[in-house]
């Protein structure tokens, strides 16, 4: 009798175990697959390394460009700089080899593998220095916010922003302040993104032409990241690029303090809509392609779980790099080589970093902070030493280092 009941109670205690036991390893089996992904074991691939980003304005772009330069920089590839003097590739007129750095007419052709400053799409001469294995992409915005930001940026640059009173009173008269014969510096005023991928954007927004416009966008550009969803968009780039978690986690760059975001008043909001079009076709499409292409890649538990860890490394590097964690605006910033470049009514906001680096740690998270001049030149003077550095105008000194 009391060795049944020992027996039984022993059969207890060993079901109990091996049900925990198995508890435990469906869990480890789950994080399992969730984690080796995550951190690159999926494939044997190798990374991509040929890349062309057309960096549309006022989209999150310019941290898009700090996670391209520091993987430029970690792997020593060649990007295709802005020649000179120049900070753009000949934006806003239409990309020419002539504008890239080191590309001499009739000399011998000469490749990059990435290729990501500002210029005006132009395929054929794209094609001239870069690889034909090159994977090509953008980022795009809701153009009613993409407006609200070029607005403030580009208040004294663009003539047809420059005489209006507020964004509402440019909606509401648009005519009245934008004269599309007059100059490229109005490009900013309307139909922004459609005229950086190299289209006509004063074209009249019918229904054929849009059709085939956005065909051939399709065609060229098999990643279309959406700047809303912009840690979704870095999952997708790195499972496109093959790349480490590290090598997408970023700190936002080139943002307003939240004092200079106005916003729309709802009337303004359909104005935009229909007084940017084009771009509005352009981002319901991409929109669309965007998750599609998602979906197709992972299921929505998987995406939530890299997001996840996506954000969880922004956070912790967050706390290894910055004061405070929180970007900081011009006159909080310290070290000048680290103050962006401020332009219109936007406060541009930048970061201090934590004081008592390691000079490893400290490398690594200078390069994550660094602005997208400064960084240009930095890599300018590293694949061109002979060349005399860039100089930026605001920092009123060349800068190298
Ligand atoms: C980087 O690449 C350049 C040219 O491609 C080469 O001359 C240089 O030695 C490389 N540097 C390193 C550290 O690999
Ligand atoms: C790639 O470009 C080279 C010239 O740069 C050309 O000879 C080759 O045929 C191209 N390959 C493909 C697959 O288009
Ligand atoms: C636009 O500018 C052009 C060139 O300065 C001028 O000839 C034309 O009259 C202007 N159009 C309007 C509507 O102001
Ligand atoms: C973009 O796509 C998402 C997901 O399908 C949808 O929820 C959202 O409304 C779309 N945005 C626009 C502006 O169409
Ligand atoms: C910068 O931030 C500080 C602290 O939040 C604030 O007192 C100061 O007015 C800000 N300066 C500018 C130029 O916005
Ligand atoms: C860190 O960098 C400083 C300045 O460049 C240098 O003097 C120092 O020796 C470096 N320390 C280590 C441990 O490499």
């Amino acid at each position: 009798m009391l060795l049944t009941l020992r027996g039984s109670m022993q059969r207890c205690f060993w079901t109990l175990l091996l049900l925990t036991l198995l508890l435990l390893v469906g869990r480890l089996h789950v994080d399992m697959e969730m984690l080796i992904p995550l951190f690159g074991g999926q494939t044997e691939e190798l990374p991509v390394t040929n890349i062309m980003f057309l960096k549309t304005h006022k989209t999150a772009s310019s941290t898009v460009l700090n996670i391209l330069y520091r993987f430029a920089e970690a792997h020593n590839l060649s990007v295709a700089l802005p020649a000179g003097s120049l900070f753009h590739l000949g934006y806003p007129w239409l990309f020419v080899t002539r504008y890239v750095e080191g590309v001499r007419q009739g000399s011998p052709k000469r490749h990059f593998n990435i290729m990501c400053n500002h210029l005006r799409f132009n395929l054929p001469e794209v094609q001239k220095v870069m690889p034909n294995d090159t994977l090509y992409f953008s980022i795009l915005r809701n153009p009613v916010f993409q407006l609200e930001s070029s607005f403030t940026y580009y208040r004294q640059y663009a003539p047809a922003f420059r005489a209006a009173p507020s964004l509402d009173a440019f909606l509401a008269a648009p005519h009245a302040y934008y004269n599309e014969t007059l100059d490229l510096r109005n490009a900013c005023a309307r139909n922004h993104m459609w005229f950086d991928l190299g289209f006509d954007p004063n074209a009249p927004a019918e229904e054929g032409y849009v059709r085939a416009r956005l065909a051939e966008a399709e065609r060229r550009f098999p990643l279309v990241l959406i700047a809303e969803h912009f840690d979704e968009s870095m999952v997708l780039l790195r499972r496109r690029l093959r790349w480490r978690l590290d090598d997408v986690v970023s700190f936002k760059v080139n943002s307003r303090s939240p004092g200079t975001v106005t916003r729309l008043t709802p009337e303004g909001q359909e104005r935009a809509k229909r007084w940017c079009a084009l771009d509005w076709r352009l981002y319901r499409h991409f929109n669309r392609t965007f998750w599609a292409a998602l979906r197709a890649e992972l299921g929505p538990r998987r995406l939530r779980a890299e997001v996840e860890g996506l954000r969880a490394r922004r956070r912790e590097l967050a706390a290894l790099c910055l004061q405070d964690s929180a970007p900081k605006n011009r006159t909080q910033i310290t070290d000048l080589r680290l103050q962006p470049f401020q332009s219109g009514q936007a406060d541009i906001l930048g970061y201090n970093l934590r004081p008592g680096l390691d000079n490893e740690t400290l490398r690594m998270c200078q390069r994550m902070v660094m602005p997208e001049l400064q960084y240009m030149a930095h890599l300018y003077a590293l694949q061109f030493p002979q060349k005399p550095p860039k100089v930026i105008p605001f920092l009123k000194q060349s800068t190298s280092g």
